[in-house]
């Protein structure tokens, strides 16, 4: 079922989340599958439980292929609950990003280029991964969420902030995020 996503001024986005407790349950299971629902419906790259209102630290991304990042290599479809994250070098790497719960706009962010991650999946199994590049990007993105920040508070050059069609007016305008 796809839920209504929260935008930019609900403080609901502000909050941090709790840690999930419980795994492998139904209303999980659900939830999950409500996340996915809604992420492929905004045909969005990521997806964080806080997004649509939940106060949860769980995320979920990836894609194949996708329109609203035509230039970004694959991710690989991921549930990932109660992330921690680590810095693999001091290496900075400035990059655009979007937000399903900031539509219509692009900004320039800078982020760790390489980083470990881990945590959990739906089952309680553990994920551990050495990552870089984009995918790198959006697990922090995504992190961010579990801690109520949202992309725009890290732009250092708000020059390189805007509205997606202005910025990119080569993607497909029926895109509206
Ligand atoms: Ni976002």
């Amino acid at each position: 079922m796809i839920r209504p996503i929260l935008k930019m001024g609900d403080p609901r986005l502000l909050r941090k989340a709790e840690p999930v407790t419980h795994f492998a349950i139904p209303a999980l299971d659900e939830l999950i599958a409500d996340m996915f629902d809604t992420m492929h419906a905004a045909q969005g790259a990521g997806l964080a439980a806080p997004q649509i209102g939940i106060n949860l630290r769980l995320v979920i991304f990836g894609f194949g292929t996708n329109s609203r990042y035509p230039d970004a290599p694959a991710v690989p479809e991921t549930v990932l609950i109660n992330p921690q994250l680590t810095p693999l070098s001091e290496e900075i790497e400035d990059g655009w990003e979007g937000c399903l719960s900031v539509p219509g706009l692009r900004g320039m962010v800078p982020r760790w280029k390489m980083l470990h991650y881990e945590g959990l999946d739906q089952f309680g199994k553990r994920i551990s991964r050495e990552v870089d590049g984009f995918h790198a990007r959006v697990v922090q993105h995504e992190y961010d969420h579990l801690e109520g920040i949202l992309y725009p508070m890290r732009i250092t050059d708000m020059t390189q902030f805007g509205y997606v069609d202005v910025l990119f007016p080569e993607l497909d305008a029926d895109n509206d995020e």
